[in-house]
């Protein structure tokens, strides 16, 4: 980094016009009307202020940026998709952070279907990546409900989880290399697509789940999968969590390999995607509770229907499931997918939700979804639990949507009691307060109590000695 004196955080003006040296006119945006989309979180939970939201086209301008931004002590806040669930790409509103969005940095640099292994740029959408790797015959085995907006920077950066975890992991497991520009405005260029690189810290699981506090990933080596052949959904209607349980612990002692995704969703939630999101339909009979099940496999010759057939036609008959439809067709996949991922948005047009992204053992569920049910009552008459999400992972999206006749302001200042009412029943099934949505700004309060001591405390030391003016996504992760 060049040897120059800092600019007072005040020379605002100055900073944006060496901001727009670096980037040139069209990546730089400074009027209200245009930064405005990318200074509200997807859940409008935060209204921040920005001077300036800055778009490098490549990494050595988001380098130049940010050498600039620390010269003039200024703090800078990294933005993919905004997709975030807990206000983590959303600058505050003092209106002094610079919004640096990696939108430009959109290119597929390679992909490899011997190595399977795919090189991109932040600013991909999931979505454009996992197409890319289909038509190269792979599989990027990563599926999140918003993936046709996230960005690969801040799926990374947030260790996103989501439907294919249970059998390929987070995206942490899929992560080889990485490109980062670091608090200091050094590249680390360590887009290495090795198997076994046993050298030291492993600096690129450090970037991976920081949410930008610790630098600014611009490019990644992902790992990839085979691409499937053979791949069936079912979806089951459950009489009870227990059902859901036992038919999870089923499948994964049948063929665990081929289980892709197991998710859960509620009868309440259920109702809400049917009555909200135009063009659903249940295909199943009604019940209280949900399982989809999507089978995969790259070999042509596997026989999921048999497994299905297997393990479904016995659960029928003792009651475990009530009622299965099998999809026929992609678009009856891709209907029955849609009941699932359009989940969060049938709860937001519902009315007010308090969101608790939790996981506990998956054998705890159905005693988690009891207790918080039971606990949710007492604390607020008339609330309406509203869980869904990775049963077999143990991840539940622990929702709560308003009493039907509270206001909603009323219901959300009381986020907290009903947050605090969840994290009480999840901590004593061992279990953790941000599964895969991450801390943002939203829960670093909570950090103390479920990761204070040595734990925080080693978080903060790294902390201060990459980032030591505390420059990165101020106001993110830690308290
Ligand atoms: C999902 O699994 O659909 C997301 O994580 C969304 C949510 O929690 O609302
Ligand atoms: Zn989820």
């Amino acid at each position: 980094m060049p040897d120059m004196p800092d600019t007072p955080i005040q020379d605002m003006p100055a900073l944006i016009a060496t901001l727009r040296d670096i980037v040139g006119d069209r990546g730089l945006l400074t009027d209200p009307a245009d930064t405005a989309s990318y200074t509200e979180d997807w859940r409008r939970l935060y209204q921040g202020r920005t001077p300036a939201v800055v778009r490098p086209a490549n990494t050595a301008e988001v380098a130049a940026v940010i050498q600039a931004c620390v010269r003039s002590g200024v703090a800078v806040v990294p933005q993919g998709g905004n997709t975030s669930m807990v206000g983590g790409a959303t600058p505050s509103n003092n209106g002094t952070e610079i919004v640096v969005s990696l939108a430009r940095m959109n290119r597929i640099r390679a992909i490899d279907p011997i190595d399977l292994t795919v090189t991109l740029e932040a600013g991909v959408t999931l979505k454009a990546a996992q197409t890319s790797a289909l038509e190269a015959g792979c599989l990027l085995p990563l599926s999140i409900s918003s993936e046709g907006t996230a960005q690969i920077g801040g799926v990374l950066a947030t260790n996103a989880g989501g439907n294919n975890t249970v059998r390929y992991g987070n995206a942490r497991d899929l992560v080889l290399g990485l490109e980062v520009v670091l608090p200091d405005g050094q590249i680390w260029s360590g887009l290495r697509r090795l198997r076994k690189d046993n050298t030291g810290y492993c600096l690129r699981q450090l970037f991976v789940g920081a949410e930008g506090t610790l630098g600014i990933i611009t490019a990644a080596v992902l790992k990839l999968a085979p691409r499937p052949r053979q791949i069936e959904v079912a979806l089951c209607a459950v009489p009870s969590a227990e059902a859901a349980l036992q038919l999870y612990t089923g499948f994964s002692r049948h063929d665990p390999s081929a289980v892709q995704s197991f998710e859960y969703m509620s009868g309440t939630g259920m109702d809400f995607v049917l009555r909200h999101i135009p063009g659903t339909h249940l295909p199943t009979t009604p019940a209280p509770h949900y399982v989809l099940i999507e089978l995969a496999s790259p070999r042509e010759a596997a026989d999921l229907r048999a497994s299905f057939e297997a393990l479904l036609m016995p659960a029928l008959e003792d009651g475990t499931v009530t009622d299965v439809v099998l999809a026929e067709s992609d678009a009856q996949r891709a209907a029955i997918w849609r009941l699932r991922e359009e989940h969060a948005e049938g709860q937001k047009r519902e009315g007010a939700s308090v969101k608790n992204d939790v996981s506990v053992p998956v054998s705890k569920v159905p005693e988690l979804l009891a207790r918080a049910r039971i606990a949710a009552e007492a604390l607020m008459p008339g609330i309406r639990m509203v869980p869904f999400g990775h049963m077999g992972d143990g991840n539940i999206h622990l929702n709560f949507e308003q009493p039907i006749d509270m206001e909603a302001t009323a219901f959300l200042a009381r986020d907290h009691d009903i947050m605090d009412m969840v994290g009480d029943i999840v901590m004593d099934l061992e279990g953790s307060f941000s599964a895969e949505h991450g801390v943002g700004r939203l829960k670093p309060y909570m950090m103390p109590t479920w990761r204070g001591g040595a734990e925080l405390d080693a978080m903060r030391k790294i902390k201060a000695a990459l980032d030591p003016r505390g420059l990165m996504n101020p106001g993110k992760v830690l308290p």
